[in-house]
């Protein structure tokens, strides 16, 4: 295997975790049993970041869309964070870790708003691996609270329309302070966002991988890597090996 290039290593990774179903499926398993394999790869996935030395790993966990499932999976998929919260949660401070949330509290239960909020709160002085979990997390609804904040904000005669560009929004958005994702990762084959980090991801290199989330981890991670590393990013100018700067 080529060797990652130490210096080459993305700050922020994102993740789209997708397959829990198709990999129960493949198995003859309920679904309920993906998700939860899902959560060990998470595990593995968090470990890995941290090692490799990503600074920020978000991960899509639920979208805003996902309540259009049966309520059965909906409950599973709430009482697996509720769980994975209460036993991991100790861990990864431990580990100096700092876990953001990212998407919209109202709708989710009291319960579940207390864990996340509790998990916000006991790592926030953390300075190793940021670990964003994207939660009832929705980028068209993110752009467009941005957009009633910012038109707010001028209303009250705190902003001037004329102060409102890139930086501004990025400001309003949920993950203000993170920087935007170098990578995003989707695994389980299909290729497409989902709904996830619009604005964030304008600039990131996109790597499909074919397995299933429950399969992911460090050697998967690593291999996305590798293809990342070997991608030339223009961001509009000239290649590298053209003149233009990496
Ligand atoms: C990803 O796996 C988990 C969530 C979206 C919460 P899926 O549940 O989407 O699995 P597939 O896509 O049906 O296989
Ligand atoms: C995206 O996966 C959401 C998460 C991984 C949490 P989905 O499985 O919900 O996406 P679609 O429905 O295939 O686009
Ligand atoms: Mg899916």
């Amino acid at each position: 295997m080529t060797a990652l290039i130490p210096d080459l290593i993305p700050q922020h990774v994102a993740i789209i975790m997708d397959g829990n179903g198709r990999w129960a499926s493949q198995r003859g398993l309920p679904r309920f049993e993906g998700h939860r394999r899902g959560v060990e790869a998470l595990r593995k996935t968090i470990r890995a970041a941290e090692e490799l030395g990503i600074r920020y790993l978000t991960v899509y966990s639920f979208s805003s869309e996902n309540w259009k499932r049966p309520a059965t999976e909906v409950s599973d998929l709430m009482g697996l964070l509720r769980r994975f919260i209460r036993n991991d949660l100790a861990e990864l401070h431990s580990r100096n870790i700092r876990v953001r949330v990212i998407g919209v509290k109202e709708g989710l239960a009291p319960d579940i708003i207390a864990l996340l909020d509790e998990s916000e709160q006991l790592t926030k002085n953390n300075t190793g691996l940021t670990f964003v979990v994207a939660f009832n997390y929705g980028a068209r609804r993110e752009i467009a609270n941005a957009a009633r904040l910012i038109a707010q904000a001028v209303k009250a005669g705190e902003i001037n329309t004329d102060a409102i560009d890139e930086k501004l929004v990025s400001n309003y958005l949920n993950t203000v302070g993170i920087p935007d994702p170098e990578l995003v990762i989707r695994t389980s084959g299909e290729q497409r966002l989902s709904n996830f980090l619009l604005w964030q991801s304008s600039y990131s290199e996109f790597v499909f991988t074919s397995g299933h989330w429950p399969d992911f981890g460090r050697d998967a991670l690593e291999e996305a890597l590798l293809v990342y590393q070997s991608r030339d990013r223009r961001f509009g100018g000239l290649s590298s090996a053209m003149g233009g700067v990496r």
